[in-house]
């Protein structure tokens, strides 16, 4: 297929999970909005029609709770076909939502939108953008304030699907100590739409629902969940996010916002950029998250030991160790990079993100390379990135040994990820 007619078949990939002014990441599957997916939407829409861009954030912060927590799903129409739906979750938003968060993408997202809405002369885009600015501010102070209370210039997650990586190897430890118990009575929808060798063993679903459990128990309270969560991890991934969300907020802050809302932009991006740096680990020659239950460094490699690269600028020893690092990953790959790399134990190229390839998350890795002058590599990815799914279509994700096509098809943020990337080329 030419570029061309790839870039019209993304478009009608977005117009068929298209439930009016929203995405769902993919038929049947997926079949409401997710947080993080809707803001890489987002950034696709803005290649080509920038009001449905706006209308992307906007929707999802329909769901934005009182206390600024963008919830990682947003049940706007009812769908049979997904668990745990509203009933499980039983939060109190005025439209239903889960009561857990996923990566802050959304601030990354509102620049690009922003821009592209000037650059296209979009007439209300400053007040549009105005709103949604608000709306990011609040969720970051959200995310400082309720999930790290302790001041570690870090920020957790409560539960693996928070992490956007939900089946990572990275939780494997952590999430062995939550019971498997549940009073919620289980009825997995997910396997009955792919193969059931790509995705989350039944016990791991046990401990996912429990932790779900215990934090309705909490009546969705940020304190009384911190206080007895089972699960808690200081997440590089999702600090390093939220850093460079805080970054492009401030960026935006002279036009959207006050010189107050700048000030603190700074102060919370200068908080995390530093928590950051400290999970450095040359041995590694990446970074990694800390287990706050029992006090140790996640080892385990996976894709987020790269995502720093989004927020911070590292100095020649350390890139040149990272973009070393990542070379490896790739090597003997048709398509990186993987979730996880070959030579872990842990490494699976078919099961969900314990080997395959996000398009998303290259998008990010090859952003942080080039922010860290690896422009070389930065290339090689996102080409590789394009040319696999010119061959095998808008997957869900990538068997990193194959090069095939994965899970769900017809997925929204991968054909947002070719709009976006397929330009770079
Ligand atoms: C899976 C992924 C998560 C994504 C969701 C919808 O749960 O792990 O990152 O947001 O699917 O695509």
């Amino acid at each position: 297929m030419t570029t061309l007619r790839m870039e019209e078949a993304a478009h009608a990939v977005l117009a068929r999970n298209d439930r009016g002014g929203y995405t769902v990441p993919t038929d049947r599957l997926y079949p409401f909005q997710w947080n993080w997916d809707s803001a890489f939407v987002a950034m696709g829409f803005a290649t080509f029609d920038v009001d449905r861009a706006f209308r992307e954030l906007e929707r999802l912060i329909e769901g934005q709770w009182d206390d600024g927590m963008i919830p990682h799903i947003v049940f706007h129409a009812p769908s049979d076909t997904y668990f745990p739906g509203p009933d499980v979750w039983g939060t109190k938003h005025h439209v239903p939502t889960s009561g857990i968060t996923q990566p802050p993408v959304f601030g990354m997202a509102l620049r690009h939108v922003y821009e592209a809405a000037v650059a296209s002369g979009l007439a209300d885009a400053e007040t549009r953008a105005k709103v949604l600015f608000q709306a990011a501010l609040r969720s970051h102070r959200w995310w400082l304030a309720a999930r790290d209370p302790e001041d570690l210039g870090l920020v957790s997650i409560l539960h693996p699907w928070e992490s956007g990586s939900d089946n990572s190897p990275a939780w494997d430890e952590a999430l062995a100590r939550a019971p498997t118990t549940t009073s919620t009575a289980i009825r997995r929808k997910d396997t009955s739409h792919v193969n059931a060798a790509m995705r989350p063993r039944d016990e791991d679903y046990q401990r996912f629902i429990h932790l779900v459990d215990v934090y309705r128990d909490c009546g969705w309270n940020p304190k009384q969940q911190w206080a007895r969560a089972p699960f808690k991890v200081a997440d590089v991934q999702m600090t390093a996010i939220l850093a460079r969300a805080t970054a492009d907020l401030m960026h935006l802050a002279g036009i959207l916002g006050s010189e107050n809302d700048r000030a603190e932009l700074a102060q919370m991006q200068g908080r995390l950029v530093n928590g950051l740096a400290r999970r450095w680990r040359p041995h590694l020659s990446r970074f990694v998250s800390l287990d706050l239950i029992s006090g140790a460094d996640i080892e385990a490699p996976t894709q987020a030991g790269f995502i720093p690269l989004v927020a911070l600028a590292l100095d020649d020893a350390q890139r040149s160790a990272i973009t070393a690092e990542i070379r490896r990953w790739l090597d003997g790959m048709t398509v990186g990079i993987p979730s996880a790399p070959a030579f872990s134990p842990a490494f699976e190229p078919k099961r969900y993100w314990r080997g395959p390839v996000w398009a998303v998350i290259n998008w990010l890795i090859a952003d942080g390379l080039r922010l860290n002058g690896a422009e070389e590599l930065a290339r090689h990815i996102e080409q590789s990135t394009v040319r696999t799914i010119e061959n095998v279509g808008f997957c869900e994700y990538f068997d990193p040994t194959t090069g095939e096509g994965l899970g769900g098809d017809t997925f929204s943020w991968t054909a947002a990820a070719y709009l976006v990337l397929g330009r770079r080329e």
